[in-house]
């Protein structure tokens, strides 16, 4: 196939027919945000390298293997973000929002460039929606991240995704869960890949999160991070569950997620589905605390989390969810002569401005195919203009379900009119939903929009 037709691997294009979902799904968790007090904030799609090295970590297979990095005309070394909270977390300290007091809380819908190996629910571009927090050591602040995550799926009528949870303890209790593992996998070191030897110094905990089969097997019985947290960070994960208890969200304790990026502390967790195959994460996160210091800030507990929304969409396809289609064409107008044309362009613009749905042609089209394109996008009402309308100022509008046609004026009182038989017949429609046990109420909200009548 030619080159300038053919997408580059591992992107996706979302054509007009499915884009409605997306915008149905990112206005939830849009709306799911700024209901929880999280403000919206949108950084560049590029980064200075260095920040995605000193935060997402540099023994990290994102860093080490996947990242989209090059040299500018300049001579600077920018990345495609594979992430947004290192970004989010520049834009925190370069901004320095924390002076309008803490906790701030921010969220994000954008687009992340890793180069894995392409498959389903795996893309070298996609999206994610993510929130963070910043200024939040309380335990209620991981278990109102994780609920705020669980709403959004509850929300969209997902089931079969189960909530996993893990801490993985601060940076002292870390140190000796790191020599355990170095004993562990130097006693396996002929069965780990080059990367993971190289780690096994540096961070043997990235072992953990290699792609590699032989390095997955190696891993499976590696010593667990759960069993090495200290009394302050066991205490902090006892009052996240007692909190997510509180909210009614289930949960699992699995010993064995690390997540793939070095920014961790504490709570972590992923949120699983077996719904769509091998890539069955759709979303992950969890607590931070030392990355705000590390990118030269006071230090700042922090936290947050992502979800793949073309993992999400997998899932809602498999599960046979639907959303709501947009909202049809209300008024196809199709005009006759030039005079005409020029009628039906005012009345268009009228009708746009007062919100209405309203189409005409534009490619030069007979009466016969204008009337046959009017059905195919599914107008509710049609209404053709002939010079003959045009003098007696008056057009016929016909109902495109019913067949039935009503007179209408051409003249300033067009959209009101036509707003008025939209009306009476979304009521109809309204009283057949009803039926005649509930026709009192119906009289009720008629009288009421109707002025009593
Ligand atoms: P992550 O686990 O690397 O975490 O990515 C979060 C989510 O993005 C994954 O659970 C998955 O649904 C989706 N995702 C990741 N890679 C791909 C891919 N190649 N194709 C499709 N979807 C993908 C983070 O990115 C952290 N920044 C999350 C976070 C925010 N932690 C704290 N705050």
């Amino acid at each position: 196939m030619d080159i300038l037709t053919k997408k580059v691997k591992g992107a996706e294009d979302i054509l007009p027919a499915d884009s409605y979902k997306w915008q149905f799904v990112e206005d939830l968790m849009r709306e799911e945000a700024l209901n929880s007090g999280f403000r919206e904030i949108r950084t560049p799609v590029f980064e200075h390298t260095v920040l995605f090295n000193r935060s997402v970590g540099e023994t990290t297979d994102v860093v080490q293997k996947e990242m989209y990095t090059f040299d500018t005309k300049g001579g600077e070394s920018i990345t495609l973000r594979p992430e947004g909270t290192a970004g989010a977390a520049r834009a925190y300290l370069e901004h320095a929002i924390y002076s309008d007091g803490l906790p701030v809380k921010v969220f994000y819908q954008l687009t992340c460039y890793r180069y894995e190996k392409a498959q389903a629910g795996r893309q070298r571009e996609f999206h994610q929606f993510g929130m963070e927090t910043y200024g939040a050591a309380d335990a209620k602040a991981d278990a109102e991240m994780i609920c705020a995550a669980n709403s959004i799926f509850e929300r969209l009528g997902l089931e079969d995704i189960r909530l996993e949870l893990n801490s993985i303890g601060c940076k002292d209790c870390r140190k000796d869960y790191t020599n355990a593992l170095k004993a562990y996998f130097s006693d396996n070191k002929e069965k780990l890949c080059d990367t993971c030897l190289s780690r096994l110094e540096r961070n043997p905990m990235r072992i953990l999160d290699c792609k590699n089969e032989s390095c997955k097997q190696v891993a499976a019985n590696a010593p667990v991070v759960l069993d090495y947290i200290c009394p302050d960070c066991s205490a902090h994960f006892e009052k996240v569950k007692t909190f997510l208890d509180a909210a009614d969200v289930e949960y699992t304790v699995n010993p064995t997620i690390v997540r793939g990026l070095d920014y961790y502390t504490r709570t972590v967790f992923e949120f699983v589905t077996d719904s769509i195959g091998a890539q069955g994460t759709v979303c992950g996160g969890g607590r931070y605390d030392g990355l705000i210091e590390e990118l030269g800030g006071q230090p700042t507990p922090a936290l947050g989390f992502a979800m793949g929304i073309e993992r999400l969409m997998l899932v809602m396809k498999a599960q046979g969810i639907e959303l709501p289609e947009p909202e049809k064409c209300d008024i196809y107008i199709a005009p006759l002569g030039d005079a005409a044309e020029k009628k039906a362009f005012e009345l268009l613009w009228e009708l746009r401005r007062s919100s209405f749905i309203a189409e005409t042609d534009i490619v030069g089209r007979g009466l016969r195919a204008q009337m046959k394109y009017a059905n195919k996008i599914g107008a509710k009402y049609s209404m053709v203009i002939g010079d003959d309308d045009l003098n007696a100022g008056t057009a016929k509008l016909k109902n495109m379900e019913t067949g039935e046609t009503v007179d209408v004026p051409l003249d300033e009182n067009f959209t009101e009119a036509f707003s008025d038989i939209t009306l009476q017949s979304e009521k109809g429609m309204l009283m057949d939903l009803l039926g005649s046990d509930n026709m009192d109420i119906l009289r009720d909200i008629i009288g009421k929009t109707n002025d009593g009548e």
